[in-house]
């Protein structure tokens, strides 16, 4: 089966989109990989230059049962696909709550696609909400990208909490995979001071840093990964290295 990580932090603009895209772009230079855009303001599918249309998005493979290879797209990078999203998944929370298997609708989809893919990456919105747990029960590993600003660490105990709860009740094989450290500000001493807490908190956070880059935040208008648009960047070279842990930290 695929490895599967799901990006999340209720927390809002974080870096939960950046880093899905850029460690997928990475990822699938050499494997096989489907990235799943689970938000609403369908930012990943933005970030990589789609534009939907008329087609079918996640919405359709949750709620109404559409083959998630009708809605699965390629995308310009030959190893990555897309499972898009619409602005019409804002309903999907009402339309799930009173269904049955409502946790579990995206981990039936990942079945329907089989092995097709080595790597599956989903981006969550920034929600402790109904599709949020549905990526949780579907995945192995959830990651967590962590600003490093003020009030870095708010909300991260309820998630861990979330994450423990879905181990009991929807998916025993669900663990914390690691924290990823986003915008990174080398010349601030608050940035340093949240590196060290966090690295105190969470031995199981990965070394790679992503700094506060100029290039990160301009490479999605272009439809692209930061280590096509910059690949000299700092934040192109520091999502590779994370890229290259995450894979190890999945056995490769
Ligand atoms: N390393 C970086 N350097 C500079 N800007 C960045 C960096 N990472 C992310 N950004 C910018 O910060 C903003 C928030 O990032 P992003 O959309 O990835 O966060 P998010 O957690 O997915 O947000 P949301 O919670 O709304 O889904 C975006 O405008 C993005 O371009
Ligand atoms: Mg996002």
């Amino acid at each position: 089966m695929p490895k599967t990580v799901a990006i999340a932090n209720q927390k809002g603009g974080v870096g939960k989109t950046t880093t899905a895209v850029n460690i997928c772009a990475a990822i699938a230079q050499r494997h096989p990989t489907l990235l799943v855009d689970l938000d609403a303001q369908a930012n990943a599918t933005a970030s990589l230059g789609l534009v939907l249309g008329e087609r079918p998005s996640v919405h359709e493979v949750l709620i109404r049962g559409c083959d998630p290879q009708e809605a699965i797209l390629p995308t310009h990078l030959p190893g990555l696909s897309l499972l898009p999203a619409s602005p019409s998944l804002v309903a999907a929370e009402l339309e799930l709550a009173p269904m049955i298997g409502r946790e579990f609708k995206l981990r039936r989809a990942f079945q329907r696609i089989g092995e097709t893919y080595e790597y599956i990456v989903i981006d969550c919105p920034p929600a402790l909400s109904l599709l949020t747990l549905n990526a949780f029960a579907a995945a192995d590993k959830v990651m967590v990208p962590v600003q490093c600003e003020y009030l870095a660490l708010e909300g991260l105990s309820e998630l861990l909490t979330t994450i423990e709860l879905v181990q009991l009740n929807l998916n025993p094989q669900l663990a914390l995979g690691g924290i990823m450290l986003t915008m990174y500000d080398h010349r601030t001493s608050l940035a340093k001071q949240v590196v060290e807490e966090v690295r105190k908190h969470f031995p199981l956070t990965f070394s790679a840093v992503i700094p506060r880059n100029v290039r990160v935040a301009e490479a999605p208008s272009h439809g692209l990964s930061v280590m096509e648009y910059a690949p000299a960047s700092p934040g192109a070279r520091a999502y590779k290295e994370l890229a290259e842990e995450i894979v190890m930290a999945l056995g490769g």
